[in-house]
């Protein structure tokens, strides 16, 4: 889709990162927009970012919920009458080894990442066919979701699950001679509020890995350390949705790694490593 200014944006988890880098970016190609996040006050202050002439509506929406993201599609086709880009981006992390996740970490994290992506398209493509304009659905994975991280099985197993979600979805939509495409964004690590998700974790999900901690510390060294911007994946992700790439990858490292893994997939019986990312012995 090359022509985005007076189009319609959809966009969860717009109360920060890269959600809100991806409303500051629709903005600024003068799209119409509808902000979605659990985070009403989050939302308010991604509101005040959007330039004036703006034509922007925010609401409160738990991904998780069927019954919620109808209703954000409701409003959305209500508003605006069509959306010609999805962007199903809420995303939680709870991290640890396998083995100490709670039933709770899996509830949550599932989720919001899989379900909240999977509630976004049962609840918006139907309406997009029906409109039969141009559109895309733009998920967002990670890198955690074409490789494996150590301390992060659960986050992982969420993300592996929404890259093949859109590849099917990319394949159904093609079958059936849609015109709509798919977009599936897998960064590695971008300094956001990410590593703080717990902050809107629902009170009876509270209960979480009790081994987290190094892998916490790790994960918030390496955003710090990151060169990639959530302003950068933003503007990567519109330039995907003009040429039309499917797989955004914003970080030449997970390139790397995703090379590695079809190696192995494919013959180099040699034993998974993992990769220098987290190594919780090293930790003080
Ligand atoms: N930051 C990274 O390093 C990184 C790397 C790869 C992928 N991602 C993915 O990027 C996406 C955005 O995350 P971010 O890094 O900007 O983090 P963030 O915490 O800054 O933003 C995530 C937003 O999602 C919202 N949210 C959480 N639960 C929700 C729910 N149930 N319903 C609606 N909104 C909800 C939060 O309130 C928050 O505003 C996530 O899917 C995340 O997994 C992030």
């Amino acid at each position: 889709m090359k022509q985005l200014e007076g189009k319609v944006a959809v966009i969860t988890g717009a109360a920060s990162g890269i959600g809100r880098a991806l409303a500051v970016a629709c903005a600024a190609e003068g799209m119409k927009l509808v902000l979605a996040d659990v985070d009403g006050d989050g939302l308010s202050a991604t509101g005040e970012l959007m330039p004036r002439g703006i034509a922007v509506r925010t609401t409160r929406c738990d991904v998780s919920k069927i019954k919620a993201v109808e209703r954000l599609a409701e409003l959305a086709f209500g508003d605006f009458g069509n959306v010609h880009l999805l962007f199903n981006n809420a995303g939680v992390a709870a991290l640890g080894p396998v083995w100490s996740a709670t039933p709770e970490d899996w509830q949550w994290v599932l989720g919001v990442n899989l379900l909240g992506v999977a509630n976004g398209i049962v609840s918006f493509v139907p309406r997009m066919m029906a409109a039969g304009e141009d559109g895309h659905i733009v998920n967002t994975a990670s890198g955690a979701g074409l490789t494996a991280v150590p301390g992060s099985g659960v986050y992982c197993a969420s993300k592996h699950a929404v890259v093949a979600l859109s590849e099917c979805l990319a394949k159904d939509l093609e079958l059936a001679g849609s015109e709509l495409k798919v977009n599936v964004l897998c960064p590695s690590l971008v300094k956001t509020a990410i590593a703080d998700s717990g902050r809107h974790r629902p009170v009876h999900l509270a209960s979480t890995n009790p081994d987290s901690a190094p892998y916490d510390r790790r994960v918030r060294a390496g955003m710090e350390a990151s060169e990639v911007s959530a302003g950068d994946v933003a503007r990567m992700t519109l330039q995907a949705i003009r040429d039309d790439q499917f797989y955004i990858l914003p970080h030449p490292a997970v390139r790397l790694r995703v090379e590695e893994r079809l190696r192995k997939i494919l013959g180099d019986h040699k034993p998974l490593q993992t990769d220098g990312h987290v190594a919780p012995k090293d930790e003080p």
